[in-house]
């Protein structure tokens, strides 16, 4: 049985007062839920989530690391740091930084390779274009993203994998209950081909618009283990909503 694992991805969101009053309301003893549940707010955020989230059972996460460990790389942080400081995961891959970033396939594997080493849980994001689902090529490109990524990694037995369809993603146009299982399905039969993963044991996450009103449906499929959720994650009651759906 895998357990269910809800992540809310911040964004470039938030102040130290919106964070505080955020994490509070998340925070309440009372909110205990059978899902595992991880916030990542901004790189400047993280202290302060660690801090205030301590005493409760919400883990902390990154939302990106650098893929060296340390030296003259300006703006960067290493996945040794966020350890140092008490993250315990890291997103990598998310297409937002593909986009902006031009983060390559190599790229992301060599960060997955230094957060794996730093001792990190990863989640790694995965997800095609609405021109590539449109050309048939949905399948083929997150095969491509999952095999790139994981290729390389020797002793690897602890991954989570989110697909997040970049045309779902912020667009309120989340994918169906049923494009999302298929593609989850997808994902777990492709898992088989890398080393040292036990695809029955690898949480899919899905991310791309999950609310409080679609994550049971969602959370419903077989091979749906939880959610990577952005915007709803930053309302305190929506975010609440979600978890308690996939507990
Ligand atoms: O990483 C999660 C994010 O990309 C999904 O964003 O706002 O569609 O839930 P959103």
């Amino acid at each position: 049985m895998r357990r269910p694992l809800v992540m809310g991805n911040w964004k470039m969101h938030g102040s130290r007062a919106s964070v505080g009053q955020l994490l509070d309301a998340l925070i309440r003893p009372e909110q205990e839920s059978a899902a595992e549940v991880v916030v990542c707010p901004a790189f400047v955020h993280l202290q302060q989530a660690v801090d205030v989230c301590e005493p409760s059972s919400i883990a902390v996460g990154a939302q990106d690391c650098s893929h060296m460990r340390s030296g003259a790389y300006t703006g960067e942080v290493s996945a040794g740091m966020l350890v140092d400081l008490g993250c315990r995961w890291v997103i990598l891959g998310h297409s937002e930084r593909r986009q902006y970033h031009a983060e390559s396939d190599g790229l992301v594997a060599a960060k997955l390779a230094a957060a794996l080493a730093a001792g990190l849980r990863v989640v790694l994001c995965v997800g095609e274009t609405q021109e590539e689902r449109e050309a048939g090529e949905a399948q083929l490109v997150v095969a491509s993203q999952l095999h790139a990524a994981l290729a390389e990694q020797a002793s690897l037995t602890d991954i989570v994998i989110a697909y997040e369809p970049v045309w779902a993603i912020g667009t309120g146009l989340t994918a169906t209950p049923e494009q999302a299982q298929q593609m989850h399905a997808f994902i777990r039969k492709e898992l088989v081909q890398c080393e040292g993963v036990i695809p029955e044991r690898v949480r899919l996450l899905y991310g791309g618009s999950v609310k409080a009103a679609n994550a049971s449906a969602l959370f419903g499929q077989q091979d749906i283990d939880g959610a990577l959720v952005g915007g709803a994650s930053l309302d305190a009651e929506e975010f609440r909503q979600i978890i308690a759906a996939a507990g």
